[in-house]
C-alpha cells in the first residue's frame, strides 16, 4: 500500500509581534479580557511589503531542507489560504515561482481554518496515485489583512504566519504502524455560512471586505463539530483515540481546544497549543504548532499525531497519520 508520509516540516513567523497591550492602545480592550476569554497573549503581523506568498516561501524551504529535499524536487504546490496576495493567480503558483522550483501542479485551497487539513488530504491523493513524488503542503495567512480595528470582537483573535509539510510517497502493510496518512475526516455545513464571513470579495461588493463572526454560535459550533472530526478521523484510520500520541489542533481559542479536549476525554499533556503566542493564524495554524512541537522535542518520528480544524464555510475535519 502506497501512503503519502510526512518527510519535512518547517514554519515561518514574521518578525512584529503585536502584544495584547499594544492592541489595548488602539482598541478598546485588555490584556486581562483577551487572555481570560482566548488564551491570546499575542500575534504576529506581516510587514506591509511582506505577502502571503513570501510567508509561504520562508515555511516551505525550511520544511524543504527538513525533508532533505530542494525546490527542483517539487512537483506539487498546494496552498491553504484565505488570504491570498492576489484575488489569482493562486499562491501556489506565486511560490513556485519564488522558490525556483519547476514546472508543476500548483494551486490553492480555500476552506478557510480548515484549509490545511483540506489541502493534505487533496495532496495525500496525488501522491498515493503516483501523481506526486514530492508535494509542498502550506498553509500561510495574514489574517491581520481583514480585520476591522473598530470590532473589539474579532480584532483581537487572529494573527499571521505560515506552516509547510512535504509529503513523500512511503510503502508499507496498510496498517496504522505504517508511517503516512492513515485517515480523513472532512465536512462542510454551508448553511452556516452567515455565522463566519468575509463581507466582501470581487463578485459582490469589489473590495477585500472583513471578516464578522457570531463567536458565540461558532464557539458552541466549533467545540461538538470538530470531536465529531476527530472520532471519524480515528475510525477512518482503524485507531482508537486512546492511541494518539499527539493532539494538534487549529488554533482559535484555548477554551475551544479545552472544550474538545473535555468533551472526549483527552490527556491534557498530548494537546498541543501555541495560541497564547500565535493567535488563530487560519490555515496556518495547525502546521505551525506542528513545527512548535517538533522543535520543542515532545513530537518525535513514528508517533500517531490527529490533527483538527474547523473554521469558516462552516468546515470542519480531522486527519490522523503516523509521522
Ligand atoms: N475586549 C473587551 N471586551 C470585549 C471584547 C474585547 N476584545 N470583545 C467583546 N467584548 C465584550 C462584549 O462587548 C461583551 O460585553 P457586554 O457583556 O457588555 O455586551 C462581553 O465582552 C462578552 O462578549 P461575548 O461575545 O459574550 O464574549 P464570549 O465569552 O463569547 O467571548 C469570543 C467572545 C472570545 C469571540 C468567543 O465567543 C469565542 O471564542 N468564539 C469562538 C470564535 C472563534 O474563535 N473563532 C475563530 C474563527 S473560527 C475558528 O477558527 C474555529
Amino acid at each position: 500500500v502506497t501512503r503519502s508520509a510526512v518527510t519535512g516540516v518547517g514554519s515561518y513567523l514574521p518578525e512584529q509581534i503585536v502584544t495584547n497591550a499594544d492592541l489595548a492602545k488602539f482598541v478598546d480592550t485588555s490584556d486581562e479580557w483577551i487572555q481570560e476569554r482566548t488564551g491570546i497573549k499575542q500575534r504576529h503581523k506581516a510587514r506591509d511589503d511582506q505577502p502571503t506568498s513570501d510567508l509561504a516561501v520562508e515555511a516551505a524551504r525550511k520544511a524543504l531542507a527538513d525533508a532533505g529535499k530542494t525546490a527542483a524536487d517539487v512537483d506539487l504546490i498546494i496552498v491553504a489560504t484565505t488570504t491570498p496576495d492576489m484575488t489569482f493567480p493562486a499562491v501556489a503558483s506565486i511560490v513556485q515561482h519564488k522558490l525556483g522550483a519547476g514546472v508543476g501542479v500548483a494551486f490553492d485551497v480555500q476552506a478557510v481554518c480548515s484549509g490545511f487539513v483540506y489541502a493534505l488530504s487533496v495532496a495525500d491523493g496525488f501522491v498515493a496515485r503516483g501523481l506526486s513524488k514530492c508535494a509542498l503542503v502550506i498553509g500561510a495567512e495574514e489574517m491581520t489583512r481583514l480585520m476591522d480595528w473598530t470590532d473589539r470582537t474579532t480584532c483581537v483573535l487572529f494573527g499571521d504566519g505560515a506552516g509547510a509539510v512535504v509529503l513523500e510517497p512511503r510503502e508499507g502493510q496498510g496498517t496504522s504502524a505504517d508511517q503516512g496518512m492513515l485517515g480523513f475526516a472532512l465536512r462542510a455545513d454551508g448553511s452556516k455560512t452567515d455565522l463566519l464571513y468575509v463581507d466582501g470579495g470581487p463578485a459582490t461588493t469589489g473590495t477585500v471586505g472583513h471578516l464578522r463572526m457570531a463567536g458565540n454560535q461558532v464557539f458552541r459550533h466549533a467545540v461538538v463539530n470538530i470531536a465529531e472530526g476527530i472520532t471519524a478521523a480515528c475510525a477512518a484510520a482503524g485507531i482508537e483515540i486512546a492511541d494518539v500520541d499527539w493532539f494538534v489542533p487549529h488554533q482559535a481559542n484555548q477554551r475551544i481546544i479545552k472544550g474538545v479536549g473535555d468533551r472526549l476525554g483527552l490527556d491534557e499533556t498530548k494537546v498541543i497549543s501555541t495560541v497564547a503566542l500565535h493567535a488563530n493564524t487560519s490555515a496556518a495554524s495547525i502546521p505551525l504548532a506542528l513545527d512548535a512541537a517538533i522543535q520543542d522535542g515532545r513530537i518525535k518520528k513514528g508517533d500517531m499525531v490527529l490533527l483538527e480544524a474547523m473554521g469558516g464555510g462552516l468546515t470542519w475535519g480531522a486527519c490522523a497519520l503516523r509521522l
